[in-house]
């Protein structure tokens, strides 16, 4: 295929999506989605305003409704009009400052009400309004969480519900893995275990920012070396007292014995 009418192809389309090319007003919020907060913390969102001719900006809004629901409400949290772009929140927690390129939406004390949809709003002296949005949930503490283990491959599987972020760590009798004991995944959720018989205690530890909680398997108690010694040393010692019993026992009755004889010859001598 000729390279310029497939460069043609190609771009042309692309023009067609983009008919204001470089001079269109846009908006994205720097965030990373979903943006997690913990309750009682600042929730703050900030977002960059690039092309188009900035100083055209007539007003910038923030909004927000619930991310699910039949039918979402949407309230207005703040709104940045006219030239100088002063912003002015519609709740005493709530802060906007806006410049030219960028606006920042601050809620202090978040609560659980304070979780949906995030939209920004740039509108141009046209009319011509761009949004972007952010997806903004409660930062959850970690819970249930539990250990299963799959038999036939000797795997434990740690489980946990719906924290945010969970770190998974384990233990094996309440120290780190080993590799005697076995290998952790990559993830952490799951513990090869290699070591056999599969013995003692195994808990699977998940923490996150609000907290941890953690569970355990129990295998069948492990024959600790300790036991093991402390048994061959007292099988020890029981055998050396009855072996000197013995010895002296059969010390005792050939010592008998010689002096009876000597007694026989010391007779027959005076006979
Ligand atoms: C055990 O693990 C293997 C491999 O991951 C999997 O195919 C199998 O279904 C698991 N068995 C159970 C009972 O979960």
């Amino acid at each position: 295929m000729d390279l310029q009418y497939f460069l043609c192809l190609r771009i042309t389309p692309l023009f067609l999506l983009m008919p204001c090319g470089l001079y269109c007003l846009s908006v994205h919020i720097i965030n990373e989605e979903p943006v997690h907060v913990i309750p009682g913390s600042s929730l703050v969102l900030k977002a960059q305003i690039q092309g188009g001719h900035l100083e055209e900006i007539t007003m910038v809004t923030w909004e927000r409704e619930p991310e699910t629901g039949i039918a979402p409400v949407r309230v207005t949290l703040a709104t940045c009009p006219g030239k100088d772009l002063e912003c002015a929140g519609t709740r005493p927690n709530v802060r906007v400052n806006t410049e030219q390129q960028a606006t920042t939406l601050q809620i202090n004390g978040y609560s659980a009400e304070d979780a949906g949809v995030y939209a920004v709003t740039v509108t141009d002296r046209t009319g011509a309004r761009t949004t972007a949005q952010c997806i903004v949930r409660e930062y959850e503490e970690v819970h249930h969480v539990s250990v299963s283990i799959n038999v036939s491959h000797s795997v434990l599987v740690c489980g946990e519900a719906w924290g945010t972020d969970p770190r998974f760590s384990w233990l094996h009798e309440r120290a780190a893995i080993s590799q005697n004991v076995g290998k952790v995944s990559s993830d952490g959720t799951s513990l090869l275990v290699t070591m056999t018989p599969i013995c003692g205690h195994f808990t699977c530890m998940v923490s996150n920012k609000r907290g941890y909680s953690s569970a355990t398997y129990t295998a069948a108690p492990c024959e600790s070396g300790g036991k093991g010694t402390t048994a061959a040393v007292v099988c020890f010692v029981l055998l050396l007292l009855f072996g000197g019993v013995l010895a002296f026992l059969l010390w005792r009755r050939h010592r008998h014995n010689n002096r009876g004889e000597r007694l026989h010859e010391h007779l027959d001598d005076t006979i």
